[in-house]
C-alpha cells in the first residue's frame, strides 16, 4: 500500500480531489495532511474524511521530530497541494524524488518566490497570455524548478478575470493531479 502525504495551506480543494480519487484504490491511500494554518480548510477536510492532520510552524517544519515523523508513514510521495513554505533542505534531502508540487501556471513562466494564487492569474492577464495551464513538477532546493512531471494547458480568454480563470486552471489541477500521483506510483 503506498502512504501520501499531502502539504497543503489552503482550502485544500486539490487534497480532495486527490482523497477522492483514491478512495476506492486499495494500493494507495492519504495517511497524512500537513499544514502551517490553523484555520486552512484543508485541516477541515481531514477531519471529515478521517485522515490525521498535523499543524506545524516554520521552525517545526526543520525539526528532526518532523522528519522522524514524516519517516515513520514510508511516504511514496510527498505531495504539495497549496503549501506556502519553503521545503527545507533536510526534507529534500531525506526523501529524493519523491516530493512533488502543482503550479498553476506554465512554468518556467510565472515562477519563483511571490507568485502563488491570484498573482499568477493577474500577471497573465496583465501579460495578455492567450493561454496558461498548470505545471506538476518535483520539489528541490530551488523555487518552481524541479523536473516536470506534466503540463495541462487552458485557454485564457479576452474577458477573463484573474478569479475565473483560476476556477479554470483549479479544474485543470483537480483531474490532472490525482492521475499523475496515480501514474507515479505505479512506476515505482
Ligand atoms: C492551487 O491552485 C495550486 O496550483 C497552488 O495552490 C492552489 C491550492 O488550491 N499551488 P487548493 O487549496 O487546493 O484549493
Amino acid at each position: 500500500m503506498h502512504s501520501i502525504i499531502i502539504f497543503a495551506s489552503g482550502a485544500g480543494s486539490n487534497a480532495q480531489a486527490i482523497i477522492d480519487y483514491f478512495k476506492d484504490n486499495n494500493d494507495a491511500k492519504v495517511s497524512l495532511i500537513v499544514s502551517n494554518k490553523k484555520d486552512a480548510g484543508v485541516l477541515n477536510i481531514a477531519a471529515k474524511e478521517n485522515i490525521e492532520s498535523l499543524l506545524i510552524n516554520k521552525k517545526e517544519l526543520d525539526d528532526a521530530t518532523f522528519v522522524d515523523r514524516l519517516q515513520a508513514l514510508k511516504p511514496s510521495l510527498i505531495v504539495l497541494a497549496g503549501f506556502l513554505l519553503k521545503i527545507p533542505d533536510v526534507i529534500i534531502k531525506t526523501f529524493p524524488e519523491k516530493i512533488i508540487n502543482i503550479h498553476p501556471s506554465l512554468l518556467p513562466k510565472y515562477g519563483g518566490k511571490g507568485m502563488y494564487g491570484q498573482h499568477v492569474h493577474q500577471a497573465v492577464l496583465e501579460n495578455k497570455e492567450i493561454e496558461s495551464g498548470i505545471t506538476i513538477h518535483y520539489v528541490n532546493e530551488v523555487y518552481d524548478n524541479g523536473g516536470k512531471i506534466l503540463q495541462a494547458y487552458c485557454p485564457v480568454l479576452s474577458n477573463d478575470t484573474p478569479a475565473n480563470l483560476a476556477e479554470r486552471i483549479h479544474q485543470l489541477e483537480h483531474f490532472y493531479y490525482p492521475r499523475s500521483i496515480n501514474f507515479l506510483l505505479k512506476h515505482m
